[in-house]
């Protein structure tokens, strides 16, 4: 348990772009004094400097102290991997295994010597597969190693509907479960617009074509940027379920989390609904899937597994 009057500590493992967004996103929540880690210290360093001296201007007190030794990282409450490589134009997340496996498995070996007591939020892709080997190599409990993935594409499957339909992204209800990649199921049965179904709103082709276009949102930025993965989104995905856990929030979020026995699943990390709080996951939610959501689930979790035993065969 924090001491009294402790201040909060937050550390990202990674100055790429998705972590630099993430350190400057929770600074500008003022959510906690950050510690930024990159191999390439100065970097690191450099970005730190930068984003404290933009929270100065807006007369925000939280630092971001770049380093390259972790020992700087000491005692955080919470740890954010988002080191590794990310995508190119035609590459899946699938196609990063191997080389962000080495990565996640060496960062969380580290960061957990460290923090023993932190909460491990994993972002490095494929995301379910680098959660599984955080938690894993870690030896925390369940509750203390979660993936972002479901809060990501719930919000490309809002922004997508919503332009659909010209109306604002916050009268949308979705959620996205399973893998985080060309096989993770938009719930399109649990879809809701100011209360009402998009069932009800929209050919059966059109929704199609929106679940297609959510499963291949991260790509779709890809290809546009060329030079690497989106970060807006993922940054502000990442923010959130950071504010949920450090705020003791009790929201629930669709994450990558360690299954034991829920939705069917035993020992493996899929995207569910869960609620967070500053345990981390306080509980797996049971949410009652329509017969496709199931079938496509399903589909997921055999996907997922099967990419762990891809791993598993070469290690
Ligand atoms: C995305 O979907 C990077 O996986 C991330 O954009």
């Amino acid at each position: 348990m924090a001491e009294r009057n402790r201040k909060t500590k937050l550390s990202i493992i990674g100055a790429g772009n998705v972590g630099s967004h993430v350190a400057v996103y929770a600074a500008g929540k003022g959510l906690a004094d950050i510690v930024l880690l990159d191999q390439n210290a100065d970097k690191a360093k450099g970005i730190g400097l930068d984003i404290t001296q933009a929270m100065a201007m807006a007369s925000n007190d939280r630092v971001v102290i770049g380093t390259g030794d972790y020992a700087d990282t000491a005692d955080s409450d919470v740890v954010v991997i988002t080191a590794g490589l990310a995508r190119k134009p035609g590459m899946s997340r699938d196609d990063l295994l191997e080389a962000n496996a080495g990565i996640v498995r060496a960062v969380a070996r580290d960061a957990v010597k460290h923090s023993p007591n932190c909460v491990l939020v994993v972002v490095t892709n494929p995301v379910n597969t680098m959660a599984q080997l955080a938690y894993e190599v870690s030896g925390l409990p369940r509750e203390r190693v979660i993936g972002v993935s479901g809060v990501l594409d719930s919000a490309r499957f809002k922004a997508f509907i919503a332009e659909a339909l010209s109306v604002g992204a916050s009268r949308i209800d979705a959620m996205v479960l399973g893998d985080h990649g060309a096989q993770m199921v938009p719930l399109v049965d649990h879809c809701l617009v100011d209360g009402v179904s998009i069932r009800e709103l929209m050919p059966p082709e059109q929704i199609a074509a929106i679940v297609n276009r959510v499963r291949h949102g991260g790509s779709e930025i890809v290809e546009l940027l060329k030079t690497g993965s989106a970060y807006y989104a993922p940054g502000t995905a990442t923010v959130e379920l950071l504010e949920c856990i450090l705020k003791d929030r009790q929201v629930t979020l669709p994450c990558a989390v360690y299954l034991e026995g829920e939705y069917g699943v035993d020992g493996l990390y899929v995207g569910v609904p869960t609620l967070i709080g500053a345990v981390g996951v306080e509980k797996v939610i049971r949410l009652h899937l329509s017969e496709a959501e199931q079938r496509d689930f399903d589909l997921s979790v055999a996907h997922i597994r099967e990419r762990l035993e891809v791993l598993r065969s070469k290690a």
